[in-house]
């Protein structure tokens, strides 16, 4: 009885050949024009548009709804309390059946008219990932300024250590890839950022069989970018994170630097203690070490966790979980160098080891207890 339900709903229905996925953050103005744009170039396909919005207040999520109250082939994933291109383009991929699924910007700059030829590409088994690329010949970036295009040439080539699959565009977020090869790859994705389509080449260990598609990026005519100065940093992790990620967590190498920064304004507070106010060098290094902690915390808080940032009351007790840990650290530290250094183990060594464990003992604790996801 349910079977031949089912196949009944499925005739009616009939069969998913391919489904966009569109990031979406603030993107009112674009979003019935872009839907108009790859119902033209997709006649003839069975497609849905998967939309995934992290939260929009601009009313395009008002519009998704009620574009998809009306229309089965428009779906919408809303996300709450989370921000993120890549990890929002998975959450899209994790939805649907489709066997072929596209990646697209909901803000009208990829030209949708070359969706069907990277689809089709995919259906007929030439490649398993086809991708829009701006530097291919008949590409283009549009009317970047030249700032603009040095910073995405240099990005370009620092992508270069990480791909397994050489690719003329890496920081392209237009393509399609078949959704069991994006599965085989989605546990291994860092879904850190932007860069969603470098993620996924990076993350598998064989070359993947690719097309390129030249395009014309185009202009944003309406809404704004949501890159800012974050992106810069988020792309910087990603690639640490395919370089090293097996070997040391990324988090640990920035609480690191922090932690030296943090060495540095230690060093100075005491200076301006012991010569500025004429403390004692006691009172003089514990007020340089409770500065240098506060600092730290403060700085992972922005820097390290800004994923996890703690604010209001939830920064006060952070801190104070913060320099509990440190604490304990620091005894570990004073414990371990003293060891060493009775074994007759070198000065520096000593100092250093003490150091190193300690570093890695506060890393632990604090990604336990302050910034626990
Ligand atoms: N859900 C969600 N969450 N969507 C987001 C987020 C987010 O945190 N941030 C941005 N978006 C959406 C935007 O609404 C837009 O549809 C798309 O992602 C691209 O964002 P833009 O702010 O327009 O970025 P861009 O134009 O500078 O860069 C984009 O285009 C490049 C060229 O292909 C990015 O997609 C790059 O990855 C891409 O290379
Ligand atoms: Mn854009």
């Amino acid at each position: 009885m349910y079977a031949y339900k089912l196949d009944e709903f499925a005739q009616q229905a009939g069969r998913l050949d391919c489904a966009i996925i569109v990031p979406i953050l603030n993107e009112a103005a674009n979003i019935q024009p872009l839907i108009e744009k790859i119902g033209t170039v997709l006649t003839g396909y069975d497609a849905e548009i998967i939309f995934v919005d992290d939260g929009s207040t601009d009313g395009s999520l008002e519009i998704l709804e009620s574009i998809a109250a009306a229309n089965r082939s428009i779906r919408v994933i809303r996300r709450i309390g989370r921000r993120g291109l890549s990890s929002a383009v998975v959450e899209g991929f994790l939805s649907t059946v489709a066997p072929v699924v596209a990646v697209m910007d909901g803000d009208l700059q990829h030209d949708e008219s070359v969706l069907p030829a990277m689809i089709a590409a995919l259906q007929s088994g030439e490649a398993d990932l086809a991708y829009g690329s701006r530097y291919a010949g008949g590409g283009s970036v549009g009317d970047w300024a030249a700032d603009r295009l040095m910073i995405s040439n240099v990005a370009t080539r620092m992508a270069g250590s990480v791909m397994k699959t050489p690719l003329s565009d890496p920081m392209s977020g237009f393509f399609a890839i078949r959704r069991e090869l994006f599965l085989d790859i989605a546990p291994r994705l860092s879904q850190a950022g932007y860069k969603i389509l470098l993620d996924i080449v990076a993350s598998h260990p064989e070359p993947i069989r690719v097309k390129q598609v030249p395009y014309k990026f185009r202009t944003r005519t309406a809404g704004e970018s949501k890159l800012d100065s974050m992106v810069v940093l988020e792309y910087v992790e990603l690639l640490l994170e395919k370089l090293v990620g097996r070997l040391v967590p990324v988090k640990l190498l920035m609480f690191g630097a922090v932690g030296l920064v943090g060495t540095l304004v230690h060093l100075a507070l005491l200076w301006g203690a012991l010569t500025g106010l004429g403390a004692s060098f006691a009172i003089a290094q514990g007020s340089a070490t409770l500065g240098a902690m506060t600092f730290n915390f403060a700085l992972n808080n922005v820097f390290t966790y800004r994923d996890r940032k703690l604010t209001g009351w939830r920064w006060v007790t952070g801190w104070l979980s913060f320099c509990a840990a440190c604490g304990i650290g620091a005894v570990a530290n004073v414990g371990i160098g003293t060891l060493l250094y009775t074994e007759a183990w070198s000065w520096w060594i000593a100092g250093l080891a003490g150091a190193l464990i300690g570093s890695v003992w506060n890393y632990a604790a604090t990604s336990w207890l302050t910034w626990r996801k």
